[in-house]
């Protein structure tokens, strides 16, 4: 395995340079405390895998309301804050970068996360399913008002803001795998009759003002948007959906932003209306640089990369389960399969 570009070092901006172009994926575990803040064991379990070229947080909300899984930590609160700091600590103490990607999962909830109130989404359109590790189904969630989107904006904002202050290199915002922001640019959960919906650009606004937002407050140099233009997860495509994404990719072009990355499991999957792969349908538009994920071996990847696919690969279960990930394919190791049985502890 000719290994040497993957391993060599990679500007990804102005003012961040990677040591090497394998990302460790955004992976949500679930092992926050009360609080919902990182723990010392979060904080180990990052920084043993700091030797990839730039970890991505797990899914991190940005408000209450944004959550809905358990124990999934946030950064809206000074505890939370400080928190990550020691894991920020500590990945850079290893020679790592980290990035928070910041999240609100929309109609992806339930009650039970949220006080007894309803989730909150674009429309009020039912998620049909069952909530993950429970015996409840998801529901109809309740339409955000139009001053409550803005408020949702500053939110984004603001979680961007304190990710620097925790000390973290960068953030990526979470617009994949069905959750909030996704659930703003597809028909099928956007029924909205305000800026906020109606027409192919005022299903992209919600997104696009968050970027634009946090590029103010943080700069472009540090920002990085997860997509995932093949509705896959929590979500239903419909004819034009993907006009909607060439919109948001050409606007996102004229903003120099970090990077764009795909959000799917298995990048081998192909969809009509895109035209191919997620990650070639984000290629063809985005002109920036790419982060690719979804079942990719190393060999894989360095093939990929190689042939101008993407520029960047993110791995996430090969790198649950080796913590060790670089190393063994610096070394040509054979790695430890991943299983789900894997998920009850962070080593
Ligand atoms: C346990 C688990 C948790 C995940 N959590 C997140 C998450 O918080 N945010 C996100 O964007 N993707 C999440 N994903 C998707 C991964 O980032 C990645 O795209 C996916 O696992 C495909 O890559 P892989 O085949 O290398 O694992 C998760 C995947 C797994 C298996």
């Amino acid at each position: 395995m000719n290994t040497a570009k993957i391993l060599e070092s990679f500007e990804l901006s102005r003012s961040i340079t990677l040591k090497n172009r394998i990302i460790m994926a955004p992976l949500t575990r679930c092992f926050a405390d009360k609080d919902l803040a990182p723990t010392q064991l979060i904080s180990d379990y990052y920084a043993r895998r700091s030797d990839t070229g730039l970890i991505i947080s797990e899914a991190t909300i940005v408000t209450p309301s944004g959550q809905g899984y358990p124990n999934t930590p946030g950064i809206y609160h000074q505890n939370q804050i400080n928190k990550w700091k020691e894991v920020t600590g500590s990945v850079h103490k290893n020679g790592g970068q980290i990035f928070c990607q910041l999240w609100h999962v929309g109609r992806v909830s339930h009650p039970t996360y949220l006080t007894g109130n309803k989730p909150v989404a674009p429309s009020s359109v039912a998620l049909s399913g069952k909530v993950p590790r429970t015996e409840f189904e998801y529901g109809t969630p309740r339409a955000l008002e139009n001053e409550e989107v803005y408020d949702l904006i500053k939110k984004f904002k603001q979680a961007a803001l304190n990710a620097i202050d925790a000390g973290f290199d960068g953030v990526e915002i979470h617009g994949a795998n069905g959750y909030l922001l996704n659930q703003f640019i597809h028909q099928y959960t956007n029924l909205r009759t305000d800026e906020f919906g109606g027409s192919l650009k005022g299903r992209a606004k919600f997104t696009l003002d968050i970027v634009e937002q946090i590029i103010e407050a943080i700069g472009a140099d540090r920002v990085g948007i997860r997509f995932s233009p093949g509705a896959y997860m929590n979500q239903q495509h419909t004819e034009g959906d993907e006009k909607t994404y060439a919109y948001i990719l050409e606007e996102l072009n004229k903003k120099k932003i970090a990077y764009v990355h795909t959000g799917i499991f298995d990048d081998t999957t192909t969809f009509d209306y895109l035209g191919g792969t997620a990650t070639s349908f984000l290629r063809k538009h985005f002109k920036g640089n790419l982060i690719a994920s979804g079942s990719y071996t190393a060999a894989a990847a360095i093939e990929a990369i190689a042939n101008d696919k993407f520029d960047l690969i993110a791995i996430g279960r090969d790198i649950i389960a080796n913590p060790d990930y670089v190393k063994k394919i610096i070394d040509n190791e054979k790695l430890t399969e991943y299983n789900q049985s894997m998920l009850s502890e962070l080593y």
